[in-house]
């Protein structure tokens, strides 16, 4: 396998510019669904004691995350994984760091039902949105119907597909604006490609398409608790794999990986090169690594400037 892995390298090297494609500039989604989930995702009633909404744990004024290393639930309850970006969400192939949810329908109801996290559950939900007659009537609007646990779901789901951040400046690389890189941008992007980055983090979210062990060429040393994708399969071969985190938007997320233990962009893609490459880093390569990673910021998305 040792063997393999420059080769391997090598091809996706050929592939890569169609490895990445940029987000869609169009929204794509049904507006008045999307706003309504938009005011339902920010809406501390989904929380048993009305202090947690989706956005306390994932900031969309920010980077979709929300800078802890451990995000923090009712009661003040740490829970005990970084919380991802919600950005850019509708393009990975699962959900969550094990990938048990399949898609963000089958998401949504996990943070709301935890006791760690919004205590809640969805029947208690809708009782509680149908004695609000602003709510009664925008369902009434959207659904035509009145509030049901699966419009919840379904209009949280549509707010979600909304959240891309398009026109990042490696984005309108792609798409033929050449000259947009910086000479160390570019470089990035060569080493991005040359040292196989790229052979995990790629597709138009620059990962989250598959799951990837962490320590695949330097075994990590520290006793890593969280499992990862063997929670959901049990099958041994499976430990310590995780859904490769999508880059966009990276310089705005930190801190970083699963256990939120890395605290700089620097030391992250220092530990990448150590732990998934396993050459040891030199400043300048991680510097202009660094300087592509940033490319990566996309635009805020237009969904929030709607009302
Ligand atoms: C208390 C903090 C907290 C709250 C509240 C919360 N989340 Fe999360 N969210 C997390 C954490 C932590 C994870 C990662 C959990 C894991 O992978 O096991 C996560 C994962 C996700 C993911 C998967 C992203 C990915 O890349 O895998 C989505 C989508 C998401 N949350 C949306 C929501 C929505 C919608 C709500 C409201 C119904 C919500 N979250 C409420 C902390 C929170
Ligand atoms: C073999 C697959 C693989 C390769 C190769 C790889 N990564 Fe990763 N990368 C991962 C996985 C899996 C994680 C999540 C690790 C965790 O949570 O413990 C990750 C996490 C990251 C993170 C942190 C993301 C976050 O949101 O926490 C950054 C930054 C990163 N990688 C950059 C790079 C760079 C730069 C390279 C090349 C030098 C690289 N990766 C090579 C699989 C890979």
């Amino acid at each position: 396998m040792k063997k393999l892995i420059p080769l391997l390298f090598f091809a996706v090297h050929l592939m890569a510019l169609e490895l990445i494609s940029p987000i869609e500039d169009d929204l794509n989604v049904d507006l008045n669904k999307a706003l309504l989930g938009k005011k339902l995702f920010m809406d501390p009633q989904l929380s048993h004691d009305n202090t947690i909404s989706c956005a306390s744990c994932h900031h969309l004024d920010k980077g979709g995350d929300d800078n802890r290393q451990f995000s923090v639930g009712v009661n003040n309850k740490m829970g005990n994984i970084n919380s991802p970006t919600v950005f850019n969400s509708k393009y990975n192939f699962v959900q969550f760091w094990d990938g048990r949810a399949k898609d963000l329908e089958e998401q949504v109801l996990v943070p709301l039902h935890n006791p760690d996290e919004m205590n809640s559950n969805i029947q208690e939900v809708v009782e509680k949105l149908k004695k609000s007659q602003e709510y009664k009537n925008l369902f009434q609007k959207v659904y035509n119907d009145t509030i049901k646990e699966e419009y919840v779901i379904d209009a949280i789901v549509e707010f979600e597909k909304a959240l891309i951040t398009p026109n990042s400046k490696f984005d309108r690389y792609l798409k033929g604006e050449v000259n947009i890189l910086s000479h160390v941008e570019k470089e990035g992007f060569e080493l991005f490609k040359s040292y196989g980055c790229i052979s995990c983090h790629n597709g138009v979210n620059i990962g989250g398409n598959l799951f990837q062990r962490v320590g695949i060429v330097k075994q990590i040393k520290y006793e890593n608790k969280y499992l990862g994708r063997y929670n959901v399969t049990k099958d041994e071969e499976d430990k310590y794999f995780y859904k490769v985190p999508t880059l966009r938007n990276i310089e705005l997320t930190a801190p970083y990986l699963h256990s939120g233990e890395i605290k700089t962009l620097r030391e992250a893609v220092t530990f990448m090169m150590e732990y998934q490459i396993g050459v040891t880093p030199n400043a300048a390569e991680v510097n202009h690594i660094m300087a592509f990673l940033r490319t990566l910021t996309g635009n805020r998305p237009k969904i929030m400037e709607i009302d």
